[in-house]
C-alpha cells in the first residue's frame, strides 16, 4: 500500500455500519476497527512500521468509510465520484465535546485548550441517531499508545485500560502523539463516541465525552417516552460494565440537536439475582470524583458506585416494535475463577463472582441478556430482567447449564453473540464472533455465523455461516429494505476472492431471489 492511496481507500477490517438515505443518495458509513501490519507493510520483519510515512499508511487503513452506493445490473456498487465519500482515520481533526472538553487532563503541548484532537480509533460497533448522524465507537484504544522510555512510570490510571508500554502497531517509535513519556494524555483523549454527519464530507466529527471513556462496542440510540435520547453502551472487556446515558434536552425532529449528546446522565447497571436491576448514576457525589474525572476515569467512577461485573458486553440493541433492549455478553473465561485461593478480578479489582446474570463459570459461550423498563420507559432508573438465550453446546453437554438454554440445540448453536440489531420488523439479528474449531467444547458450532431470533417465542435460527477465520460483524439494510449488508471481518480462508487470493473483510449483500423485503 503506497501512502498516496492509503487515505483514499477502503480501510481495513470492516465492523459496525449504518446506512442513510440523504436525499435520493444511499450512503453506508462503516467502520474499520485495526489493521493487519503484515499486510500493508509485507517487506518489514511482524509488519512494524521503519519510519513516520509507514505510520501514516497504517493509520490510514483504520477508521471509518462514509461512501455512496447504489443497486445496478452487477449489483451494488461504491458510486466513486460521489462527493459524500470520504474517509476518517487515524490523523482526522475532531472536536472533544461535552463535561471532559478543556479539562486537565485532556491537554496536550498541540492542543492546550484539551478540545481539538486527531483521529478515531479501533472503531468497533456503531450507532445512528435519530438526526441522521453516525456514531462511530472507540473500543480497544490501548493498543496504539506505548512508551519509548523503558522505565517510564505509567499513570496509574493506565492500568484499568490496559495502556502498556509496548504495542504491535510501533506509532510511538516514530510519531511523538503516541508516545505515552512525551504526551501522556493522549490515550485520555480516545475512548469515547465520536459524532458524524454523514450528509457532509467537510463537517468535523465531535468525540462526545458524557457517553463515558470505556472500551466502547456499539451505542444503541432510542428516544424516551418524554423525547429524551437514551443511548445503551457496552464495555467489552471481562467484568467491565453496562452502560445508560439519557440527554437533558428532548429530541424535536428539525431543532437543535448539538447539545443532546453533550448534557445527560450517565449511569451503569447493576443487575440484582432477583430479575430486577438499576441504573446507578455516575456523579461527584456518587463516586467522589470530579465531573471531568468521571468521564474521563469512567470504568473506575462506575466501580465506586458497585456496578454489576458482566460477561464482556458487546452490542446492545433496542427493538423498534416493543419497549425492551438486549446485550450480547460474549463470554469471559475468568468468570468466578479461583486462582491461587483468589477469585478473578476485572482489571480494577471487582471479584467476577457468579450472578444470576453471569450464571457460568469460565463462560465460554456466552449469553444474551434482555431488560424491560420500568413504565415502559427507557429513561427510567429501573427495570426487570431476563435471559433470552444462553449459548451452550447440547450435543457435548446433554444437560446443565453448559448445554444453553432451552431455544438452543444441535441445529442453532454456537457460541460468542457479538453483533446484534434489530430490524424494522422486531426480528432479532445476532452475530458471533467466538471460537471456530468445531472441536471440543465446540463440536459441531462450525465457523462463525449469523442468527434471527423471534424476541416473543425465543425461536433461534441460523441464517448464514462465514468463512473460516473470520467473524461476522456489522449489518445495515438498504433504504427500500430489499438488501440486508453483513459484514465479514478478518477470514484467514480465502474470502470472498477465492484460492491463492489474499483473504480480505468485505461487506455482502443479501437479498432474495424474488426481491422481497428482508428486514
Ligand atoms: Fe470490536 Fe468487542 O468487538
Ligand atoms: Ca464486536
Ligand atoms: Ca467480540
Ligand atoms: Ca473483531
Amino acid at each position: 500500500m503506497s501512502l498516496e492511496a492509503s487515505d483514499k481507500v477502503f480501510g481495513e477490517n470492516t465492523d459496525g455500519m449504518e446506512s442513510f438515505l440523504i436525499g435520493t443518495r444511499q450512503v453506508i458509513a462503516v467502520n474499520h476497527e485495526y489493521v493487519n501490519n503484515e499486510t500493508n507493510l509485507p517487506n518489514n520483519e511482524k509488519g512494524m512500521p521503519k519510519n513516520l510515512d509507514e505510520v501514516k499508511i497504517l493509520q490510514h487503513m483504520q477508521g471509518v468509510t462514509v461512501m455512496e452506493v447504489a443497486e445496478g445490473a452487477d449489483g451494488w456498487q461504491i458510486v466513486v465520484d460521489s462527493p459524500l465519500n470520504r474517509r476518517i482515520h487515524h490523523n482526522t481533526p475532531m472536536k472533544l465535546s461535552g463535561p471532559a472538553a478543556g479539562s486537565d487532563l485532556l491537554k496536550t503541548a498541540a492542543d492546550p485548550a484539551g478540545v481539538d484532537c486527531l483521529g478515531t480509533f479501533n472503531n468497533c460497533g456503531a450507532g445512528k441517531t435519530p438526526w441522521g448522524t453516525y456514531l462511530t465507537c472507540e473500543e480497544n484504544f490501548n493498543g496504539y499508545f506505548g512508551s519509548t522510555v523503558a522505565d517510564f512510570k505509567m499513570p496509574d490510571d493506565y492500568k484499568r485500560y490496559g495502556i502498556v508500554a509496548e504495542t504491535r502497531y510501533g506509532y510511538e517509535l516514530f510519531d511523538e502523539r503516541f508516545d505515552v513519556s512525551k504526551n501522556p494524555n493522549e490515550p485520555r483523549r480516545t475512548g469515547y463516541v465520536v459524532e458524524i454527519d454523514p450528509s457532509d464530507a467537510s463537517s468535523t466529527p465531535i468525540k462526545r465525552t458524557a457517553l463515558g471513556r470505556i472500551k466502547h462496542e456499539n451505542a444503541a440510540v432510542v428516544v424516551a417516552r418524554d423525547g429524551r435520547v437514551v443511548v445503551y453502551m457496552g464495555d467489552d472487556e471481562r467484568g467491565e460494565f453496562l452502560y445508560k446515558y439519557v440527554s437533558n434536552g428532548i429530541y424535536v425532529p428539525g431543532g437543535d440537536t448539538s447539545k443532546l449528546l453533550d448534557e445527560g446522565m450517565l449511569y451503569v447497571a447493576k443487575f440484582t439475582d432477583e430479575g430486577t436491576g438499576e441504573w446507578l448514576a455516575l456523579t461527584p457525589e456518587t463516586t467522589g470524583m470530579k465531573m471531568d474525572e468521571i468521564y474521563v476515569f469512567t470504568r473506575q467512577a462506575a466501580s465506586k458506585v458497585g456496578a454489576t461485573t458482566m460477561d464482556r458486553p458487546e452490542w446492545v440493541a433496542t427493538n423498534p416494535v416493543a419497549i425492551e433492549a438486549y446485550c450480547c455478553l460474549t463470554n469471559n473465561s475468568n468468570r468466578a475463577v479461583v486462582k491461587d485461593g483468589k477469585m478473578k478480578t476485572n482489571a480494577g479489582g471487582d471479584v467476577m463472582e457468579i450472578s444470576a446474570v453471569n450464571p457460568r463459570e469460565a463462560n465460554e459461550y456466552g449469553q444474551i441478556v434482555r431488560w424491560y423498563p420500568e413504565n415502559d420507559d427507557h429513561a427510567d432508573g429501573k427495570f426487570k430482567w431476563d435471559l433470552f438465550l444462553m449459548a451452550g453446546n447440547p450435543s457435548v453437554h446433554k444437560d446443565g447449564l453448559y448445554a444453553g438454554s432451552s431455544n438452543i440445540n444441535e441445529g442453532n448453536m454456537f457460541n460468542s453473540p457479538d453483533g446484534m440489531m434489530f430490524d424494522s420488523t422486531g426480528l432479532l439479528w445476532i452475530q458471533t464472533d467466538g471460537e471456530d474449531s468445531n472441536e471440543g467444547e465446540f463440536a459441531g458450532q462450525g465457523n462463525n455465523q449469523m442468527l434471527a431470533g423471534d424476541p416473543a417465542t425465543g425461536r433461534i435460527e441460523r441464517f448464514l455461516t462465514g468463512p473460516k477465520g473470520g467473524e461476522v460483524t456489522g449489518m445495515t439494510w438498504s433504504g427500500d429494505k430489499r438488501t440486508m449488508f453483513v459484514g465479514i471481518q478478518h477470514p484467514s480462508a480465502p474470502f470472498p476472492d477465492g484460492e491463492g487470493k489474499l483473504p480480505r473483510s468485505t461487506i455482502v449483500a443479501v437479498k432474495r431471489d424474488d426481491n422481497a423485503l428482508v428486514g
